[in-house]
């Protein structure tokens, strides 16, 4: 777990963000199934202590990796894993069930460049993700915690953001996504506070939707709703 002040950036002992609730969410048959039986070829477990991930080991070649965080069920993550060939995907998810459902997609649709970590994002970025490694982040639909009393729950903080950083090469893009206009306003705040990115919009804080990103369940769920979608582009700088 990453203790208090994970940052090594001295300051006052922070408490690591808590930006989920473990929901229950009986797994499906299948779905425990795929945790067992295919965990040996998808799954990623979490280096020893002091020790990170090794990709040309992971993925058994080198190839540009992006890490999506809260992939949900991931139909986004395999569907974008399949028509980018040539990259690499780590995908981290702390609900079981969404880990099983991704399990079993990369099976069924035989798509070979995804990893799966189930854990929580906020420790396995800082303590699991080289430093400098990542030519891409994505946080699609993280959630909202729209209360005022739960928005330090929000995993889109300054530390994170600066963890986020840290993992990232230079030119990586950090890529979020949210249907709730509190909560991309607040990105846009927090993230202008770090020097490490440049927001790639032309025309205000956001960005359209680029053509590649396929439409995910919180996307459309939201959009059911009536809520307009925000994405958010930016390259790390040196
Ligand atoms: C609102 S859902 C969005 C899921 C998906 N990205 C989509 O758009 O359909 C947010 C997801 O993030 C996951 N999550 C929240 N905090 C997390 C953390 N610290 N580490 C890993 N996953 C997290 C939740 O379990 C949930 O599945």
């Amino acid at each position: 777990m990453s203790g208090p002040d994970s940052t090594g950036q001295g300051g006052a002992a922070r408490r690591p963000i808590r930006s989920f609730v473990i929901r229950g969410g009986r797994l499906t048959d299948g779905q425990a199934r795929a945790l067992e039986q295919l965990w040996p070829s998808y799954g990623i477990d979490r280096p020893p202590a002091g020790e990170r991930l090794d990709y040309p080991e992971l993925f058994g070649r080198s190839a540009p990796v992006i890490a999506e965080i809260g992939f949900g069920n991931g139909e986004a993550t395999w569907r974008t894993a399949r028509d980018y060939p040539e990259q690499d995907f780590i995908g981290i998810e702390v609900h079981r069930p969404g880990v099983g459902h991704l399990l079993l997609a990369l099976d069924e649709h035989r798509v070979g460049n995804v990893r799966v970590a189930c854990e929580d994002a906020v420790e396995f970025m800082d303590e699991a993700i080289p430093p400098a490694s990542l030519s891409g982040v994505r946080l699609f639909f993280p959630d909202p915690w729209p209360k005022k009393r739960h928005h330090k729950r929000r995993i889109v903080q300054p530390d994170f953001i600066a963890c986020l950083a840290r993992s990232m090469a230079p030119g990586a893009v950090l890529h979020l996504a949210t249907d709730w206009a509190p909560y991309a306003e607040h990105m846009v705040e927090v993230i202008a506070e770090n020097a490490s990115f440049r927001n790639l919009a032309e025309d205000g804080p956001y960005s359209p939707r680029p053509a590649w990103r396929p439409e995910t369940r919180y996307e459309l769920r939201g959009k059911r709703l009536g809520h307009e979608v925000f994405d958010l582009l930016y390259e790390k700088i040196d």
